[in-house]
């Protein structure tokens, strides 16, 4: 064989090795807890066959412990390029199989590099987390490491989308690079992400918790909010990457992808027209009215199951990414709340970032009022979600559907937050505050010396109902733009949505504002 065919022989040999991560029994270990590897992560990730791997051959080059004697090619990390739906994409895959995926210094080196491709490229970076934790053979280097990933995730924040799946553990300060991306994915099962784990907790404070109760995947869905989005399998959690991924543009100078509409843009939906109680503290359920307007009743939700009163996700309208935001009268009359406000901001500002227009649904009574909200510091939360639509330059459609009180009205993207078009049903009511509330402040004193003071109070109520509980008063002044037909929701926020695709508008140059945080 000639010298040449022995090198090529040699390259190949490497490669299997590369492939093989921490060896063949690794990789059993890894299937038997449920768990796919990181390269099988990545094939089922993109498009079939478009994975091009970076750093195949980068070895650690710690010496304590012994470790100069325990190397593994590519040192715990899968790294490069490929694409999804055609869209070009970074992304790295922390190997398991590979002193348990925990990050060295030469692991932080390469994840570094797909992220500085992928600022450069204008496209989206996604990591794949399934890690031990820093590298504790290299110490304060591998925490070096992982300064050098949150740097770059911060540079990068609003540049391009950074997308994060935890698929096994993430504890310490690793938990930080998910935190500082847009998006955050976690499994059901065999996923957590905590600070300190069980074993510090109950050493510090006594606490006695599980791993799951701590940081699971439905923990961090439900209570901390630090998930957006959880999976049952592997499959179904790279698949929602790639749906997700669909909604984005691919950097923030770009808009996001058209995707041929086949719901007719006129389709007129009746049971809109019938869908509002008759009693104004009669519920419905938001999602009928999202499922009815969008194109083939398509929605994406993100932070399902944290603070339920408020909605949001990515959605079509005529083919074109919507990001809706929508107040769920079914969950807590759909009131605003510290979490609510906290959840919507974060995901306005998602879309300001990356140029998709918000279609905000509006019913809400008012911000709960209470010590519980006040002391978790509603009025700055209530601040993030004010600052967010305020500072927010893409088109902004509103659609009120019934209530919409007091500083809630002007925190859902009213017409002064810069609203571009507000539409309001004839169910709308528009207003400082509710009847009974109002007549209560204006007449408490009167009704004590009227003869029938509860009829009193009733009359009067009835009078205020009357004068502001519906949407002509606003419109009067120009606040709402026009009051539609319930059925004809579609068709109109198409339109409107259409005449916005030129909007420019600008915020001051300024270094950045100083939102409530
Ligand atoms: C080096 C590690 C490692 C780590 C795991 N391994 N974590 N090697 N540094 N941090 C190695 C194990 O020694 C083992 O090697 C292999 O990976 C698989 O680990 P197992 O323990 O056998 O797997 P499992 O039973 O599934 O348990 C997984 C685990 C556990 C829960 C993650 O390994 C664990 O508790 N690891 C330590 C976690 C930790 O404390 N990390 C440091 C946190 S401090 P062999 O050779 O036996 O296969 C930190 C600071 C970051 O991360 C700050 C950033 C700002």
């Amino acid at each position: 064989m000639s010298t040449q065919l022995e090198k090529i022989k040699e390259l190949i040999a490497l490669r299997a090795e590369a492939r093989l991560g921490g060896g063949e029994k690794a990789i059993a270990k890894q299937h038997e807890k449920g768990k796919y590897t990181a390269r099988e992560r990545i094939a089922m990730l993109l498009d079939e066959g478009s994975f091009e791997e970076m750093d195949m051959f980068v070895k650690h080059r710690c010496t304590n412990f012994g470790q100069d004697k325990k190397t593994f090619l590519g040192d715990g990390v899968v790294t490069g390029s490929g694409t999804i739906d055609g869209r070009l994409v970074y992304v790295f895959a922390q190997d398991f199989t590979v002193f348990g995926g925990s990050l060295s210094e030469t692991m932080a080196m390469k994840i570094c590099k797909v992220m500085d491709q992928a600022m450069k490229m204008g496209a989206p970076c996604i990591g794949i987390n399934d890690s031990g934790g820093a590298r504790i053979q290299e110490g304060i280097n591998a925490l070096a490491g992982y300064a050098e990933i949150f740097q770059r995730n911060i540079l990068a924040s609003g540049v391009i989308p950074q997308i994060s799946g935890i698929f096994g553990p993430c504890a310490g300060g690793a938990v930080y690079s998910p935190a500082l991306t847009d998006f955050t994915l976690m499994m059901e099962g065999t996923s957590y992400m905590f600070l300190t784990g069980p074993k510090v907790v109950k050493t510090v404070t006594g606490e006695d918790v599980s791993q799951e109760d701590l940081g699971g995947a439905s923990v961090h869905a439900s209570k901390s909010g630090v998930t957006h989005f959880t999976a049952e399998t592997e499959e179904e959690a790279l698949a929602l990457i790639r749906q997700l991924l669909s909604y984005i543009p691919q950097n923030n100078l770009e808009e996001p992808p058209y995707i041929e509409c086949t719901d007719p843009i006129d389709r007129l939906e009746d049971s809109l027209n019938e869908i509002i109680p008759d009693s104004p503290n009669k519920a419905y359920d938001m999602y009928n009215v999202i499922a009815a307007i969008v194109d083939n009743g398509e929605f994406l939700e993100v932070q399902k199951q944290y603070a339920t009163n408020i909605i949001v996700g990515f959605a079509r309208f005529n083919g074109q990414s919507v990001g809706i935001v929508a107040n769920q009268p079914c969950r807590y009359a759909g009131v605003l709340d510290c979490n609510a406000s906290r959840k919507g901001a974060r995901f306005v500002r998602f879309c300001d970032a990356f140029n998709i227009p918000i279609v905000s649904l509006v019913d809400v009574p008012g911000f709960l009022p209470g010590t519980g909200q006040e002391y978790n510091a509603v009025i700055l939360h209530g601040a993030k979600l004010l600052y967010a639509y305020g500072e927010a330059t893409v088109p902004k459609v509103t659609v009120t559907l019934r209530k919409s009180y007091g500083g809630s009205h002007i925190v859902m993207s009213c017409k002064q937050l810069r609203g571009d078009i507000n539409y309001a049903w004839p169910s709308a009511e528009i207003a400082v505050m509710g009847g009974a509330g109002a007549v209560e402040v204006l007449y408490a004193k009167e009704a004590k010396t009227a003869e029938d003071p509860k009829a009193f109070m009733a009359e009067k109520e009835a009078e205020y109902t009357k004068l502001f509980a519906n949407p002509y008063n606003a419109a009067k002044y120009g606040y709402i733009d026009d009051v539609i037909e319930p059925r004809n929701t579609r068709f109109r926020i198409i339109r409107a949505l259409q005449q916005l695709q030129t909007k420019k508008l600008s915020n001051p140059a300024k270094k950045h504002g100083n939102i409530p945080l």
